[in-house]
């Protein structure tokens, strides 16, 4: 099983691109991305009462599991497309999980408070505006980790950070990722308003020569309001 949750097929370049990643570059990417949306929680979200929160496109749950350590009053349920593998259908850690289809999310309106897109907008193709607009009506806020490209530089390293990561694990790889004018474009066709934008996440502190590479402008996170959410508190 991999970080996805998912089992890898037998390919050993696939195999070994997989294990790479889950060895030294996952278990970072994961602490600093949960402590990096729960200070965005804590700083924009009033957080007095308990948050129901949904992880769509949740992988291995990693992120969902460190923010509920770091914000208590958060609890979780994951959904993602891959079935829950024979081995871990009993252990406690799956009970959160739900598979669905990629497309309509099993929820009904209002039944959250955030939903949460870590790294998964970009990979879900056609579903994404109708996944985003669904969000919008379960839960009064939607938060987004994703990629933001400038230039045919930096969707090329974007692609290969993303065969690196998602492609030993089966996960597609995007042609393209937002600018940031096709995400408000997306924002607005989804009936979603933005609240914040921060462009910028380092997540490789202590590599320099990757942080050149790879820089921290190509992530972004977004919070976002639903259209009847934000009509309500106008
Ligand atoms: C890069 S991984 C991110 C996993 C997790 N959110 C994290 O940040 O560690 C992308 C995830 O998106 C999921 N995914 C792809 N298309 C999806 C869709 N249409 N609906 C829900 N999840 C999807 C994949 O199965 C995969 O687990």
């Amino acid at each position: 099983m991999n970080m996805h949750g998912k089992v890898t097929d037998n390919s050993i370049l696939k195999k070994t691109i997989a294990g790479l990643h889950a060895k030294y570059s996952h278990p970072r990417r994961v602490i600093i991305l949960s402590e990096f949306i729960a200070a965005f929680i804590k700083k924009n979200i009033p957080t007095e009462k308990k948050l129901k929160c949904l992880d769509v496109g949740c992988g291995d749950m990693q992120i969902a599991e460190h923010i509920a350590g770091i914000l208590p009053n958060t609890s979780w349920t994951c959904i993602d497309t891959f079935h829950v593998p024979e081995n871990n259908i009993h252990k406690d850690k799956w009970v959160k999980y739900i598979k669905f289809d990629g497309v309509t999310i099993p929820f009904e309106k209002k039944a959250f408070d955030i939903v949460l897109f870590c790294d998964v907008l970009h990979h879900a193709g056609d579903a994404m505006l109708s996944l985003l607009k669904q969000a919008g009506c379960i839960a009064d806020y939607v938060l987004i980790k994703d990629h933001l490209e400038y230039s045919w530089y930096s969707r090329f390293i974007l692609r290969l950070m993303d065969i690196y990561g998602n492609w030993g694990y089966g996960v597609s790889i995007p042609r393209k990722y937002f600018t940031t004018h096709s995400f408000r474009d997306s924002i607005a066709l989804s009936e979603l308003s933005e609240m914040h934008l921060h462009v910028g996440i380092e997540l490789y502190p202590q590599l320099p020569l990757l942080r050149i590479i790879l820089k921290p402008e190509y992530h972004f996170i977004a919070l976002l309001k639903g259209y009847e959410h934000s009509l309500m508190h106008k």
